[in-house]
């Protein structure tokens, strides 16, 4: 993928719907979001019928008008496929193309999204609006990028039409070839659901007890992430043939169900990111017990750099959440549309752009604020982006520098769907990834997610020198290859309880556990159980140091001469049991844990790893803020993030420079509640 957007600086735009105002407006609104520093703006992605009003019937002078305008006034487009809402023509017309619920209701037209990917009818129709919009617009010199649709899975992430049931057929006749292989991996000898014909399988359906067989889900969200994929790919292949050289094509992620690495791989230049950290603040789920609330975000924003290392923000935060019928939060406060917008450059954007110019007056949306209210007047929000522009301006030589981190946390699709799926695998994996995350962030520790995958090298891991595999539940042969490659060649893996004991079909091995992974971790799981609730909380002794092992305990024997024994149990019936062993495995060193990994428990393994506070010789700060860096050729950035109301008390312990006042500090320093610095070193 591509590194960088347009290759080119940092550059700011912003979401904009022509076809919501008055046509006089779009010169004003253009010039006033030239004059504060957004020069890219977004548009089309549900506007179908001002292209197509009735099947076959095109009318490209709107958005002709509008981009000459735009090509008047110097400003960038980022053209849009409309295909995340079909108009009512198509629906009406071709019902087949809506998706339904799992009992097979359609999901109508008067929302967004309620199209489903596998329908050949509508798959026509897409790739004929794409056709006629990219060889119309491609062409246009103010158009620099194409984005697919609009949040692929947004909102819904099942599909049950006719047409996914059929596809479904397809796919897993491709991946198994025969029916007997099928009822081999998925187990259907259970509960007698054996197949005997391919038109007897469907996509999940409503059953007794409401659990479908757990093999034919993992192959459903496998199937769901394929769809897309593939949905994907057929219009971004049609654009590549009329797109300009150096456009960009780009989609707004991210949501269940997708493989972005593939969809990346196969159809984008560089994934964006859509970044509404108020949700932090949402009324019905607030929670002031939550430490993290907007910083949580900083993981999604992890996420996205896992596919591009230098990423966009199609949308960012820059008013109040809230439709009309969900989803209220407060408006941003001083200082936060700042606080939120560096927070995604710390991360690895090169491009923000805000969401969006003006609020909706109408429609489900009119409560889900942009920049400016229903009357475009002069505000503190529009006077705040006009001051982060002038801090980007300045900040231009960090863009293409890559966000630094020596800790990884591993994860791969067949592990996070099976943890969906799995109530005994997703409790222990949702419990040890919000730790570990949160972990990372109090002891300030940059880290990165790595998806294991077929596409990853020993190289690209060998940059980490502790990696988190907490559940790797599913393990193949291959990823396990790597796994030991990268320790042998001296890399720390950290793997928690329940590892290895399913394979690819998501059938518990026959092995000793955990299973593929027996080797590399020097363990034997002799017994498991979950932590028994009347138990409180299970403890064991690392060292004299008391550490939690929640949810789940495996009970560990070392396994041959270089393992041996960090920890065991000091409560319930197993005291005494190893928890934790640590197996030297060529110049590295595996640790497999008993446990899923509490906060405290995660802060313990980065500190006795040697990870905890690496920038610590030149910074001290409150757990409150949060650090992140990006190392260019040149230079490396220090990001200091507060996310609380209160100011925030440094203490730089050697001389930096600010990168926006130019000036050195050094000692003790404020940081004024939702404030930001970003120092050079
Ligand atoms: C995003 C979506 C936008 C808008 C925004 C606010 O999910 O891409 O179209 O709906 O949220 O709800």
């Amino acid at each position: 993928m591509r590194k960088l957007i347009n290759g080119k600086g940092i550059d700011l735009g912003v979401c904009y719907y022509p076809e919501h105002w008055e046509e006089s407006l779009w010169a004003e609104d253009l010039d006033r979001m030239l004059e504060a520093g957004l020069g890219t703006v977004r548009i089309g992605e549900f506007a179908w019928s001002l292209i197509e009003p009735r099947e076959g019937e095109y009318t490209y002078d709107f958005f002709d008008r509008f981009l000459e305008l735009a090509l008047e006034k110097g400003m960038r487009v980022i053209f849009c496929t409309p295909t995340a809402t079909p108009p009512a023509w198509l629906t009406e017309k071709y019902p087949e193309v809506l998706n339904a619920d799992m009992e097979g209701n359609l999901i109508r037209h008067g929302s967004r999204r309620h199209y489903n990917y596998n329908s050949s009818v509508y798959q026509r129709l897409c790739c004929n609006i794409v056709e006629k919009s990219a060889s119309h617009y491609a062409k246009h010199p103010a158009v620099v990028g194409w984005q697919l649709d609009n949040e692929f899975n947004c909102e819904r992430d099942t599909f049950y039409s006719e047409s996914d049931t059929e596809a479904f057929r397809c796919f897993l006749q491709e991946k198994y070839g025969t029916l007997d292989e099928l009822n081999r991996a998925w187990g259907t000898v259970f509960w007698n659901q054996t197949y005997t014909e391919w038109t007897e399988i469907y996509v999940p359906r409503k059953t007794n007890t409401n659990s479908n067989n757990p093999h034919q889900m993992l192959d459903y969200y496998r199937f769901i992430s394929d769809s897309v994929c593939r949905f994907a790919k057929m219009q971004a292949d049609i654009i590549r043939k009329y797109a300009k050289e150096g456009d960009f094509i780009t989609h707004n992620g991210m949501f269940a169900n997708i493989d972005y690495q593939r969809l990346g791989r196969e159809s984008l230049d560089v994934l964006m990111y859509d970044s509404y950290p108020d949700f932090g603040y949402e009324l019905d789920t607030y929670s002031p017990a939550d430490i993290m609330r907007d910083r949580k975000w900083s993981r999604n924003l992890s996420e996205v750099r896992a596919v591009s290392p230098n990423f966009g923000i199609m949308e960012q935060q820059s008013g109040a959440n809230g439709w009309n019928t969900r989803m209220e939060a407060p408006t941003p406060r001083p200082g936060q549309i700042t606080l939120w917008t560096i927070q995604s450059i710390a991360h690895g954007a090169d491009f923000v752009s805000y969401f969006r110019w003006r609020t909706a007056r109408f429609g489900t949306e009119m409560y889900w604020h942009g920049i400016l209210d229903y009357s475009g007047r002069e505000n503190r929000r529009l006077r705040e982006v006009r001051e982060i522009s002038r801090k980007i301006a300045a900040m231009q030589e960090i863009s293409g520098s890559k966000y630094d981190a020596k800790v990884g946390i591993v994860k791969d699709y067949d592990n996070i769907w099976d943890s969906q799926l799995d109530r005994w695998h997703g409790r222990v994996e949702h419990f040890s990834q919000k730790n570990l995350f949160e972990a990372m962030e109090l002891l300030h520790v940059p880290f990165d997610f790595v998806y294991l995958e077929n596409h990853v090298t020993l190289e690209s891991l060998r940059q980490y020198e502790v990696l988190f595999y907490p559940h790797g539940v599913i393990l193949d042969r291959e990823r396990t290859a790597l796994l030991e490659e990268y320790v042998a060649a001296g890399g720390k893996l950290v793997m928690g309880c329940r590892t290895g004991y399913k394979d690819m079909d998501g059938h518990c091995v026959a092995d000793f556990l955990p299973g593929l992974a027996a080797k590399l971790s020097g363990t034997d799981v002799q017994e498991y159980t979950f932590v028994p609730p009347d138990e409180g909380r299970v403890m064991a002794d690392w060292d004299g140091v008391a550490i939690e092992a929640a949810v789940f305990n495996d009970l560990l024997a070392p396994v041959g001469e270089n393992a041996e024994v960090l920890a065991r149990y000091t409560s319930s019936y197993y005291a005494g049991t190893p928890a934790l062993v640590r197996n030297r495995f060529g110049k590295g060193e595996a640790y497999y844990f008993g446990g899923a990994f509490a906060l405290d428990t995660a802060k313990v393994f980065l500190d006795k790893l040697g990870v905890a506070d690496p920038w610590g010789d030149v910074i001290s700060l409150p757990e409150s803020c949060e650090i992140a860096v990006r190392r260019g050729a040149e230079a490396t950035y220090l990001f200091v993030l507060n996310y609380l109301a209160q100011p925030a008390q440094l203490l730089l312990k050697r001389a930096v420079k600010n990168l926006w006042t130019a000036a050195e500090e050094t000692g003790e320093v404020v940081l004024e509640g939702y404030g930001v610095k970003v120092y050079v070193l």
